[in-house]
């Protein structure tokens, strides 16, 4: 019989840890702070829920779609310190929260209701979920949890910048790398990266525009059907492109963009 993740009480397990987990952390936060803390209990139930979409969409095996709910559920496990404890939602090489997270759930025994090997490979996810790029020679297993829960945090934080752009206000990523709003600025570094289908690093950001091009070269980023029509059917994308002007540079930027999400939005990936 197909595992059916709804009545799953491996996955009741797991929420129930991460709910328990950021309690702790909640219960000595400053108020300032709880409002983040509990953003970060909900915003890894949006990434389940993108996840079951990709699951139901690529139909692995019920080993692999297990380990990418869980992998889901807790890949921010690392958060809860670094927000309440630092003060800061910022990685450096003394806290990473992906590599922290995966040291948090290799120490505790919540992924005991997984053998050795989905263990290692929702670890491994949870490690590698937030690096600019992942490495090459990855475990075939570990890479694909790994690409279902980026592709899915990628949507959620598509879907809370293009709120936070909409309302005008900078959030998240926005104000961790200083951006300055303007209307028509870009860097030429950006312009560049956008032209030849590249990511744009963190280093290049300077402007709003150079953020919301940040956001749409993401579309280069993505592995899986679900994610790319997400994009397209909420409208999100365009309304990431309707925030940059329509002068200069910018008209062939867009059609480029456009034109690479739906042409990729066509290709159908199979996990092997
Ligand atoms: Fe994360």
């Amino acid at each position: 019989m197909r595992y059916n993740v709804a009545m799953d009480t491996r996955i009741t397990r797991c929420l129930r840890w991460l709910v328990d987990y950021a309690r702790t952390f909640e219960d000595r936060a400053p108020e300032e702070l709880r409002v983040r803390v509990r953003r970060k209990i909900v915003h890894p139930m949006r990434v389940l829920a993108h996840v079951r979409h990709i699951l139901k969409e690529e139909r692995p095996t019920p080993e692999l779609a297990l380990a990418a709910e869980i992998a889901a559920i807790l890949h921010d496990a690392g958060r809860f310190a670094q927000l309440v404890d630092r003060r800061t939602a910022d990685d450096g090489s003394e806290y990473d929260h992906g590599r922290e997270g995966a040291r948090i759930l290799d120490g505790s025994d919540v992924l005991d209701v997984l053998d050795g090997h989905w263990r290692s490979v929702v670890i491994e996810a949870v490690r590698l979920h937030n690096r600019a790029a992942l490495p090459e020679g990855m475990e075939p297993d570990a890479r694909v949890v790994t690409e279902m829960v980026r592709d899915a945090d990628k949507l959620d934080a598509v879907r809370n910048s293009v709120g936070g752009l909409l309302r005008k206000e900078l959030t998240g990523r926005a104000i961790k790398y200083g951006i300055t709003v303007h209307p028509t600025e870009v860097s030429a570094d950006t312009v560049r990266r956008t032209r030849e289908r590249k990511l744009i690093p963190y280093a290049s950001m300077r402007w709003s525009n150079d953020f919301v091009l940040f956001l749409c070269a993401w579309v280069h980023d993505l592995h899986f059907s679900y994610a790319y029509n997400r994009l397209i059917d909420t409208g999100h994308f365009e309304q990431l492109l309707a925030l940059l002007p329509n002068q200069g540079v910018f008209p062939e930027l867009k059609a480029q963009l456009r034109g690479d999400l739906h042409r990729l939005a066509g290709r159908k990936r199979t996990v092997a």
